[in-house]
């Protein structure tokens, strides 16, 4: 008792006598009104303002797609913040979020609170689009709609957008997201790093090796993995192509038969896989999350990087809160813009 109310006063001491006494008051009023809401569990990031070299108008535009759902937030945060740290152009980067909830004004608000300055727009993803096509995977996850949305990106974004780069949102730019943005796709559809070492016939089912009608697909490829969380697309070539259709094709076939084991992954390597445009390794650092069952520490690989990708089983945020982090998750913690004194003035 005599420890809350120390704290409430300290808490108050602060607001008094900081200059910025009113918002404080506000936002501290507001936290003890609705604790729940998302606006106030997340700080204000500083500003960001272009470089002189950067391009005016939609020359200069960046766009980066994103999935925007409540359980992600805090990741979707800490990946907003690195991108716009590490770019010289932070003002020119679009971000287009696509969120499967009935009720996105709470996640938008709490994007708009932390980057006012934020080019932020709103999609919503039709999670009956995809339902009947998911089955199921490994892990759970894996088999949320808004897993799938970015299938659908050529569908759900304006005409104008020519090109996009699609972020799982546990990911962490340390470099010019514009360095990826601006790759040389060469013709192709999909750039993004690719991994020939891996055993790609690990990611699919007897039933798909041993049935003739299905096992020729890759013929005249050589088919390499690919991590689908870090993908540059472009979209004209998308929609010309009808590629939503035929990823849409290997979904239906896996709901028939089992021909894979992962969930949005492998219809996008059974289309795409020997028909991307490589990318360096530096912008995938992927696996960081660990396995899909446990979730144990995973290192990082050797050479330069410029993204980490928490994907597995592990998320950063939750194995800090839970006091176990792997020492890689201490990489993510300087984005996090979790509001972690919060519980003290919740308690009063
Ligand atoms: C890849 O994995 C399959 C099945 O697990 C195995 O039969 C095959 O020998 C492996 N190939 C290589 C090149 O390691
Ligand atoms: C495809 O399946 C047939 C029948 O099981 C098999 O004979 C053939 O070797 C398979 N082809 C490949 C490329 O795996």
């Amino acid at each position: 008792m005599s420890f809350s109310c120390a704290a409430v006063a300290a808490v108050f001491v602060v607001i008094l006598s900081g200059s910025h006494a009113v918002t404080g008051a506000r936002v501290g009023g507001m936290i003890l009104r609705q604790s729940s809401s998302s606006v106030q569990m997340f700080t204000e990031a500083p500003s960001f303002r272009n470089g002189a070299e950067c391009a005016a108008g939609a020359d200069g535009r960046v766009d980066i797609a994103m999935t925007l759902d409540a359980n992600y937030l805090r990741g979707t945060m800490a990946a907003v913040l690195s991108i716009l740290q590490h770019t010289a152009c932070p003002e020119s980067v679009a971000f287009h979020f696509l969120t499967a909830e009935d009720d996105d004004h709470g996640l938008a608000a709490a994007l708009r609170a932390s980057f006012p300055f934020l080019d932020l727009r709103m999609y919503r993803f039709d999670p009956s689009r995809v339902r009947g096509r998911i089955s199921r995977s490994v892990r759970q996850e894996l088999d949320q709609p808004l897993n799938y949305a970015r299938v659908y990106l050529a569908d759900t974004l304006p005409a104008d957008v020519r090109r996009v780069t699609y972020l799982d949102s546990d990911v962490i730019v340390v470099d010019d997201i514009r360095t990826l943005t601006s790759v040389d796709l060469a013709g192709h559809v999909v750039a993004a790093p690719e991994y020939c070492h891996a055993n790609f016939s690990n990611y699919f089912t007897d039933a798909f090796w041993t049935n003739p009608a299905l096992n020729g697909t890759f013929r005249g490829r050589r088919p390499c993995y690919f991590n689908t969380g870090v993908m540059v697309m472009d979209v004209d070539k998308w929609r010309a192509g009808g590629y939503t259709h035929r990823v849409e094709e290997w979904m239906a076939v896996q709901k028939q038969r089992r021909i894979y084991h992962l969930g949005s992954l492998p219809p996008f390597l059974l289309v795409f896989a020997g028909h991307i445009r490589a990318v360096d390794h530096r912008w995938n650092q992927h696996g960081l999350g660990g396995d899909n069952v446990e979730g144990r520490c995973r290192g990082l690989h050797p050479g330069p990087i410029s993204l980490l990708h928490w994907s597995g089983k592990g998320k950063p945020w939750l194995r800090l809160d839970a006091r176990r982090p792997c020492s890689v998750d201490y990489l993510w913690a300087p984005y996090d813009l979790y509001r972690h004194s919060s519980p003290v003035i919740e308690e009063w």
